[in-house]
């Protein structure tokens, strides 16, 4: 589409052929009800403080789909024919920080009570789940954790059967981990005893070893949907995520963690996230650990 307009100097000129976003801020209408329908679809809240934001990564998608201004763009993403531009939205204003052994106190705390698990039980099921593993490197470093203390007590040959299930709302998150390959400078945070499980190409790329691969099992999952899983899990790690949800929508979401832990499993949450006045289901193991009780 062609516009035309008055420049400076008075005289009519043609845009560009490409279509001319008109306003660098989406308006209050627009904002309200793109942050509406992310809470309903994602339990995210949009302060108002992220408006710049929202017009920034929101523009990108006009772009794409060139279109004129956020109003159109909100029409597509409430109506039945927006589907998969919803996911695209979500996609866009999700938040997708983390680093490898990211809290580094929980790998201790997880290592150890492997160690125990291993200890007390001569065969046995071990189930994690990582519930926003944005780019990966969080099921990654649980599975080098779990892989190293499955080898030091020989629990491949004694049978144990270890999985993880890393999920995300973010079908590109969930794509890159899936890959599995990160810039050098990204991996630089794995431990040295973890080195073997990875490898460290030329072109300056880290990969997952496929030992590592094979513990894990990426896929994309709403935490606001109805959760596919039937079996229990012994530990979650629910991490920098729940800072993006309202009181309520974390209250619920707790109620649900606890429901599919096992009796006594584990949950790890964020270093600013708390569970003071929002679950009594679960007791603190020390900090921003918990065990479930109820
Ligand atoms: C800041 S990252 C945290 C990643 C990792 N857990 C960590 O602590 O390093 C937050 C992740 O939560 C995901 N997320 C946000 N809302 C979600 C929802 N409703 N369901 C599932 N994942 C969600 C985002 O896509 C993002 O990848």
């Amino acid at each position: 589409m062609q516009t035309t307009g008055r420049s400076s100097e008075g005289q009519f000129v043609v845009a560009p052929a490409a279509v001319a976003i008109q306003d660098d801020l989406i308006g209050r209408e627009d904002f309200d009800a793109i942050r509406a329908l992310m809470h309903r679809i994602a339990g995210i809240k949009l302060s108002d403080s992220k408006r710049d934001l929202v017009s920034g990564r929101l523009r990108r998608r006009l772009g794409v789909l060139g279109l004129e201004n956020f109003s159109q763009y909100r029409l597509l993403v409430d109506s039945p024919a927006g589907d998969d531009e919803r996911l695209q939205m979500i996609n866009a204003l999700t938040t997708n920080l983390t680093s490898f052994f990211r809290e580094a106190h929980h790998f201790v705390a997880l290592a150890e009570l492997l160690d125990r698990m291993l200890a007390t039980a001569e065969q046995r099921r071990l189930r994690i789940w990582s519930a926003a593993c944005s780019s990966g490197e969080e099921p990654y470093s649980i599975a080098m954790v779990v892989h190293g203390a499955l080898q030091k007590a020989g629990a491949m040959k004694r049978g144990w059967d270890a999985r993880i299930l890393a999920t995300d709302i973010d079908s590109n998150m969930v794509d890159l981990a899936a890959a599995g390959s990160y810039q050098a400078e990204r991996a630089d945070a794995i431990p040295p005893q973890f080195e073997r499980l990875v490898r460290r190409r030329l072109d300056g790329l880290v990969e997952m070893k496929q030992a590592l691969r094979d513990l894990i099992a990426f896929k994309r999952l709403n935490l606001q949907d109805k959760w596919p899983m039937q079996g229990r899990f012994d530990v979650i790690f629910c991490r920098n995520v729940v800072i993006y949800f309202d009181k309520p929508t974390q209250r619920q979401l707790f109620d649900r963690l606890a429901d599919l832990l096992q009796p006594d499993g584990w949950l790890f949450i964020g270093h600013s996230e708390s569970l003071l006045g929002v679950s009594d289901r679960f007791e603190s193991q020390g900090r921003t650990i918990y065990r479930k009780i109820r």
